[in-house]
């Protein structure tokens, strides 16, 4: 079926995601796919006893706008225990439909036409199109490749009177780079007497390695006041498909994020929060971050000995290897020919970016079983 009408597309440029692409060749090759970022292990049974046992109870009906009452409660003791800060449970915290609408509802909620949004790259690709459709201009500094650092002179240079928002993302998608607190420091030296709001968005942050802590703006008082901080308890609790997380921020932030986030979606899975509430009650559920390490060094044991040579990762589920001792095809090729000949999946990570822009690296995502992390270093190995 078509409509007979025109339509004058919003996204001219826009196609399916790179991540959508390289899971059907991986499906279509019956590839081991370390392309997409999902665990394939089990979520906790006990959570989901809970969720049986919310909808079996009843609890199937709207959530209040901001959240459960227990799981805003729950996050604010959370944000206390790991980030060291309070944020008022009625009116700094919101449940969201996962990071992805967080940031696309604060980015709603506060860019217009003109103003001016940093984005370093390589990018989470979300960002750039949501800015663009309120009107926003994406202005790109780039991470210095191979440790993917953030130069904070660069940074200083490209603000200007419309600069608006900077988005920064701690641990980062796809390099595994975590910011130090020293960059939060430069940070809050360049915006504490600007305008400037910051998006962060930390969905990683429960997954940092080698005793990096993850420093959270939150916890900086200077960048607090200014900082949306957009959270995921599909990353944090192995459930992707759940599409749920939070957002912090001062109330006046908070105030105009609601306003848009009431229309966007209104209220989030009901018995889920209820669930997620209820585990939350248990000490440590989310200190994640042994298990991911583990899952990091038994990959990068399985890469010794291949010609591959892998970056740092601080942090994330993701792992970059270079392989231009292998090949100096380019990173959308090699990916491809890895898939479609040798059987693997993964990302090259020039999608990222809005110019062109491949160091030839690829990025793999551990969060598999062991199995499937070993079935993917022979092939490896082999190349
Ligand atoms: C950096 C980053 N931000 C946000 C998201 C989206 O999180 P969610 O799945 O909770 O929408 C992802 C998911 O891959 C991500 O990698």
């Amino acid at each position: 079926m078509q409509f007979p009408g025109s339509i004058s597309s919003k996204f001219p440029q826009l196609g399916t995601t790179i991540f959508t692409k390289m899971s059907a060749l991986a499906q279509q090759h019956n590839a081991i796919n370390l392309s997409q970022g999902f665990p394939d292990f089990p979520v906790n049974q006990y959570l989901i006893d809970r969720v049986h046992a919310h909808m079996s109870n009843g609890s199937n009906q709207y959530a209040p706008m901001g959240g459960a009452p227990t799981l805003v409660h729950a996050i604010a003791k959370k944000v206390r225990t790991y980030l060291g800060v309070d944020y008022n449970p009625a009116t700094e915290i919101t449940v969201t439909a996962g990071g992805t609408q967080a940031l696309a509802s604060a980015i709603a909620a506060t860019i217009r036409e003109g103003d001016e949004v940093i984005i370093f790259t390589p990018a989470y690709d979300s960002y750039v199109p949501v800015v663009e459709l309120h009107g926003g201009i994406p202005v790109y500094v780039k991470l210095k490749h191979p440790d993917y650092h953030i130069d904070w002179d660069e940074v200083k240079v490209m603000i200007n009177r419309k600069t608006r928002m900077i988005i920064i993302n701690t641990p980062h998608n796809p390099t595994g780079a975590v910011l130090a607190q020293a960059d939060l420091i430069q940070l809050a030296k360049l915006v504490e007497k600007s305008n400037i709001l910051i998006l962060s968005d930390e969905v990683y942050e429960h997954i940092t390695f080698d005793q990096n802590p993850h420093y959270s703006v939150a916890s900086h008082p200077i960048l607090a006041e200014r900082s949306f901080v957009v959270s995921s308890f599909g990353k944090s609790l192995h459930a992707t498909g759940w599409k749920l997380g939070y957002i912090l921020a001062p109330e006046n932030l908070m105030t105009e994020f609601r306003k848009v986030h009431q229309y966007d979606v209104f209220s989030c899975n009901a018995p889920l929060q209820l669930a997620i509430a209820d585990f939350m009650q248990h000490e440590g559920v989310f200190d994640i971050a042994p298990m991911y390490q583990q899952k990091r060094d038994f990959f990068l044991a399985q890469i010794e000995g291949s010609k591959f040579k892998p970056l740092k990762s601080s942090g994330t589920y993701f792992q970059l290897l270079d392989y231009s001792v292998i090949s100096q095809e380019g990173d959308v090729a090699f990916a491809e020919r890895m898939t479609t000949e040798f059987g693997v999946a993964a990302i090259p990570v020039s999608v990222f970016y809005n110019t062109p822009t491949d160091h030839k690296v690829l990025r793999f995502c551990f969060a598999k079983q062991e199995e499937t992390l070993a079935k993917a270093g022979e092939v490896l190995r082999k190349l």
